[in-house]
């Protein structure tokens, strides 16, 4: 099987998804097994995994309950679907997700990954509103630099240049608020900056732009992840409410990084102490082990939806794949693992010690910001003139040439290690983008 796995003999097949795929296939690099922090290299060297998969394995690679969840549930209970019908694991997960949500969450939709999520999100903000009688309120208001998935609504509320512009006119009645990164004012901020609150009153422009009874909602990643990690300012979330609330606009809040433990709190709401209306997850909710995705609702836009003849579909939306039991039981096996491990709530143990270990970067060649809060940092690069991501992308290369797997975004390096993560392997982590900083051209 590993010979197979360890000799594909045509690598032209796969179109690889945000891939260089031909500088991929003329030297590829191959994960054959993992465990715990380490993925296993075709040629057998062992990677430090600095990015969680791609910020997904929060409990670390093949973590036995979970691996044994996925073979039971297999063994017993392939598939049901969940159109008119029901399976007991897929409610026994939505009850454990909601009791560990922030107050007030009180209800799941089940997704297969973060871009449907944020699809169903904004599905479920136009049609409460429309269920409100509020039907006029339809525009959406996403923000610059802001990542939401790859889907025809994530791409227009989102707010990544290269990510939109091959794909024509996207959603309309979309609108973007400024993104809140301020290097002159906040670079190499420790957790969260200082500067820039009062980008959230840019809200209140758009709003008298176009008039408060045509806004659906604002949807924001709290901590912006795959543009390169934006910390927001101190009290950009809590006015971002304020102005919502005052306009009957829905906030919500994407939480497919920040959720399950990456910001050293089971989710950015518990961080931040602001409440959203919605919150989109993914990734972390099973571990990144089999493909699913959650959104949380009140119950006052969920109750809303549960009017009318009740033989009738309240809300015509969902997926083959929404609550299948395999990705339910390896939600639940995770749920486990974070709880015994105390994964979620490592923060003050750990954060501090990742946050002095990455500002000791700071002088490094080429590095103009660093930011980081809870386990998620990054490392800002001054780009080649002329050659923008070039940098960061052969950091990246010789990375994990040298045994580490890191992230890069445009020049800028991200590391989000899984939440098991000690802190000689946070010292090894930055030891290798150490010397790959010293290293690159
Ligand atoms: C904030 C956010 N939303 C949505 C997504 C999309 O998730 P997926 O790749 O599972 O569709 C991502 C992926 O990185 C993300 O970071």
């Amino acid at each position: 099987m590993l010979n197979r796995v360890n000799a594909p003999n045509d690598l032209s097949a796969f179109w690889m998804p945000f891939t260089a795929n031909r500088q991929f296939k003329q030297s590829p690099r191959m994960l054959v097994a993992a465990k715990d922090m380490h993925y296993t290299s075709a040629d057998g060297r062992q990677i430090l995994d600095g990015t969680a998969g791609l910020w997904c394995v929060n409990a670390g690679h093949c973590r036995p309950k979970i691996v044994e969840a996925i073979q039971h549930q297999a063994a017993e209970l392939d598939y049901a679907p969940a159109f008119q019908m029901g399976h007991p694991i897929a409610f026994e997960f939505a009850n454990r997700l909601v009791d560990m949500a922030p107050d007030g969450l009180n209800h799941v939709f089940f997704t297969n990954s973060g871009s449907e999520s944020v699809e169903t999100a904004l599905k479920i903000a136009l049609a409460y509103q429309r269920v409100k009688g509020q039907g006029s309120r339809t525009r959406l208001i996403g923000r610059e630099r802001g990542y939401h998935g790859v889907n025809f609504g994530g791409i227009s509320v989102g707010g990544i240049v290269g990510n939109r512009k091959m794909f024509g006119t996207l959603l309309t009645g979309v609108d973007h608020l400024p993104h809140t990164h301020q290097p002159a004012k906040n670079s190499f901020t420790k957790g969260v900056p200082e500067h820039g609150a009062e980008l959230a009153d840019e809200l209140e422009r758009i709003v008298t732009l176009h008039d408060a009874s045509t806004i659906a909602a604002v949807i924001v990643e709290p901590v912006a992840g795959s543009t390169g990690v934006l910390v927001p300012p101190k009290g950009y979330l809590q006015k971002l409410r304020q102005i919502c609330d005052k306009h009957g606009i829905l906030l919500i809040f994407d939480e497919v990084i920040t959720g399950f433990g990456r910001l050293g709190t089971p989710f950015a709401v518990d961080y931040f102490g602001v409440k959203p209306d919605i919150m989109i997850t993914a990734k972390g909710v099973t571990n990144g082990v089999v493909p699913m995705g959650a959104v949380f609702v009140t119950s006052e836009i969920h109750d809303a939806f549960m009017n009318g003849p009740e033989h009738l579909i309240e809300f015509a939306h969902g997926y083959t794949y929404s609550g299948n039991p395999l990705a339910s039981a390896a939600g639940l096996a995770t749920l486990e693992t974070y709880k015994e491990e105390g994964l979620l709530t490592r923060g003050p143990e750990i954060a501090p010690y990742f946050e002095e270990a990455l500002h000791s970067l700071k002088d490094e060649p080429h590095v103009i910001d660093i930011r980081n809060i809870g386990l998620v940092g990054a490392i800002e690069l001054d780009p080649i003139a002329g050659e923008p991501t070039k940098r960061a992308f052969s950091a990246f290369i010789k990375a994990f040439e040298r045994g580490a797997l890191i992230r890069t975004t445009g020049d800028i390096i991200a590391l989000s290690p899984p939440l098991i993560i000690s802190k000689g392997q946070i010292d090894e982590l930055i030891d290798h983008v150490r010397a790959v900083l010293r290293a690159v051209d």
